[in-house]
């Protein structure tokens, strides 16, 4: 069957739109995944797409979109810093969604030990340098080693979530 006929769309797949609706009941915590170029130039992106992979070796994973600046940078500097958003800093996550330059004008940050920019306040961060890139339909996933890692421990610190297209925060009690 080829793909015009395919009943079940153009890629021998799902429904786009269902399948973004199925991935939206999936709550994930945000991240602002930053690097820097070869002049040490800031770059930065608004992320969920990413995970925990190996604790031995320490590896993490963020998918970025052909379509990333951000992605661009990290293919060529070979670093990248996770930095994990606490529920006070919806408006990083908003500023880093936004297209174009100018995302670090007024804003304070740190240079991470790699040269990364770290987002004080972030709850965690974690600094890695590329292992692996592996080009999967229109992402790049890079895989991390984990060189730097940082978290805290205030209770009061609570995740920025993404839930439903929303931003959201936890609540304190257990399901049943
Ligand atoms: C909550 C949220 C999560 C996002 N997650 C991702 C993601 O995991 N990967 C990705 O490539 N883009 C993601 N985006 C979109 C990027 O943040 C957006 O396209 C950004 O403008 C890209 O910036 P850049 O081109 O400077 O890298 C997300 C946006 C939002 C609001």
């Amino acid at each position: 069957m080829d793909a015009e006929t395919n009943p079940r769309g153009p890629h021998g797949g799902v429904d786009p739109a269902a399948f973004r609706r199925a991935l939206a009941q999936l709550a994930g915590g945000v991240v602002v995944v930053t690097s820097a170029d070869a002049r040490d130039a800031p770059a930065g992106v608004t992320a969920t797409a990413v995970c925990s992979v190996s604790l031995e070796p320490p590896l993490v994973l963020v998918c970025l979109s052909a379509g990333s600046r951000t992605r661009e940078t990290i293919s060529t500097s070979g670093r990248y810093a996770i930095n994990v958003l606490g529920s006070g800093h919806r408006s990083h996550a908003e500023r880093f969604a936004e297209a174009g330059d100018g995302k670090f004008d007024d804003l304070i940050w740190e240079t991470g030990k790699f040269g990364c920019p770290i987002l004080p306040g972030s709850i965690a961060v974690c600094e890695c340098e590329v292992e692996q890139s592996i080009e999967a339909g229109d992402h790049t996933v890079f895989i991390g080693r984990v060189i730097e890692v940082t978290s805290t421990e205030a209770p009061h610190d609570r995740p920025l979530l993404w839930y439903r297209g929303r931003y959201a925060h936890t609540s304190v009690e257990d399901v049943e």
